[in-house]
């Protein structure tokens, strides 16, 4: 990623598009809407809410992130989407259950006009849905083809002027790479052989990269990681990022645990469990979905607690994540939490942590930001892994030969950082040396 010399002016509108219009993507376009007629305020969003200090302590800035970068905003962008349900973005928000009938009402009319375009659908890779509003095609490279078509159409009729891309669909099936990930010609003979290890959501990402859209993927499916996105994603000159949006016990995880190791307290065991009963619940009851899913959450703890370099402290924790569905909570998750740690001498504590949590309400902020960010990197001239966005992944996507970032506090500080970085202001260490002088 090369220091850009300027960053283009956000012109025009933007085309959102979210593939699944589900309970995260419907709570995040309501919420948008309701922001920008001043009906709600979009809390937890970076983009629209936070500010960032430039200069020194003493120099007393610290503007509003959407003032000091040149980011879209909320007036100018346009929502659309996929899914193989017919709904419109009104319809799935009221079956989705999350927002109440005060708030979707007030945008009802804008909501309606979403309707989702068909959706490259093939079950196997979402055993529990079935839907009508699917494409047809005769191979995996023609249903890419229709997503083009499907995106050139969607920006030329909203009068959009450059696109970008977050997956919100449901969790796919587990998967390995396989050689058809391996490189781009590997993988366009597999769209065209209708290779089997190419999943819906690497259609979707495909079309987007060819049209240049930048596409951020917010389930744990590898969508976009792997050498031949990462090929494309350079070929194109497009940004890409990944993978789970980080909400909920994951986001708790981050926060605790680099609390315990900056304090030197010992770990034994993380038990992580869940209880959700909404459309995404249901998807990861089938253990081949919730396999991603597992593989996603119980990266973290390893990647933040080091425990090649902390044997005594980490070298032998049990973690355990378990999600079940239960259809009575809807998206309004609880997450458990039972850490057993250790202190002085070796002597055990326990932690419990309870958060009941509403799943798409941490979820929607994230999108917004991504889709908004992903922009804004994409006219800064990024392309390839944007790891300064690992902020908001509970798996984030590294250069190969990478460990990712995992705490909180380090990826907050290097997404901030990277945002002065594209300004052309100084660096924020904290030293703070200077004022001692
Ligand atoms: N809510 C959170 O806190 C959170 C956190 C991390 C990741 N995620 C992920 O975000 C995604 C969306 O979550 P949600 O709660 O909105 O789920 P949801 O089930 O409400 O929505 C997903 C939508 O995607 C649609 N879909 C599935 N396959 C599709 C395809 N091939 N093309 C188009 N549409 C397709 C489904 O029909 C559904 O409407 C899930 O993968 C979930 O695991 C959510």
């Amino acid at each position: 990623m090369k220091q850009p010399v300027s960053i283009k002016k956000p012109e025009g509108k933007l085309g959102i598009l979210l593939p699944g219009l589900g309970a995260v993507a419907t709570t995040t376009i309501a919420g948008a809407m309701l922001a920008r007629k001043g009906k709600g305020d979009p809390i937890g969003s970076l983009t629209q809410m936070g500010t960032i200090r430039l200069g020194k302590r003493t120099d007393n800035r610290s503007p509003l992130i959407k003032d000091f970068l040149p980011i879209a905003q909320l007036n100018d962008v346009v929502f659309g989407g996929w899914d193989l349900f017919p709904d419109t973005a009104y319809e799935s928000a009221v079956h989705a259950e999350v927002l109440g009938k005060e708030h979707l009402d007030l945008v009802k009319d804008e909501l309606q006009t979403i309707k989702p375009m068909p959706a490259v659908f093939y079950p196997e890779y979402v055993k529990r849905l079935h839907g009508p509003n699917v494409k047809k095609g005769k191979d995996k490279w023609e249903m890419a083809e229709q997503v083009e078509q499907d995106i050139k159409t969607f920006l030329k009729t909203n009068g959009c002027d450059r696109g970008t891309a977050v997956w919100c669909g449901s969790t796919e099936i587990y998967q390995e790479p396989t050689a058809v990930q391996q490189s781009l010609a590997a993988f366009e003979q597999g769209l065209k052989d209708s290779d089997p290890s190419i999943s819906n959501s690497q259609i979707y990402a495909y079309a987007c990269l060819k049209q240049g859209v930048p596409f951020a993927n917010g389930a744990p499916n590898m969508t976009v990681d792997f050498p031949a996105m990462w090929e494309l994603s350079r070929e194109r000159n497009v940004p890409i990022s990944g993978k789970d949006f980080k909400t909920g016990q994951t986001l708790m995880k981050t926060i605790l645990a680099p609390g315990l190791k900056a304090r030197l307290l010992g770990l034994r065991g993380w038990f992580s469990t869940n209880i959700l009963g909404n459309r995404d619940g249901e998807v990861l009851d089938d253990p081949e979905n919730f396999k991603t899913k597992e593989v996603s959450k119980l990266g973290v703890l390893e990647h933040i607690l080091q425990p090649t370099l902390n044997q005594k402290l980490y070298g032998n924790i049990y973690h355990k994540v378990r999600i079940e569905y239960y259809p009575p909570r809807g998206d309004a998750k609880e997450g458990w939490d039972n850490l057993d740690i250790f202190g002085w001498l070796g002597y055990p504590m326990q932690i419990k942590v309870d958060f009941l949590c509403r799943d798409s309400i941490l979820a929607a902020p994230i999108v917004l930001d991504l889709a908004l960010l992903m922009d804004l990197a994409s006219r800064a001239n990024f392309h390839g892994i944007q790891e300064w966005l690992s902020f908001y992944f509970k798996s984030p996507m590294t250069a190969p030969g990478l460990t990712p970032e995992h705490d909180l506090f380090i990826q907050s500080m290097k997404l901030k950082n990277t945002m002065r970085w594209m300004m052309r202001e100084e660096l924020i260490t904290h030293l703070g040396n200077e004022y001692y002088d």
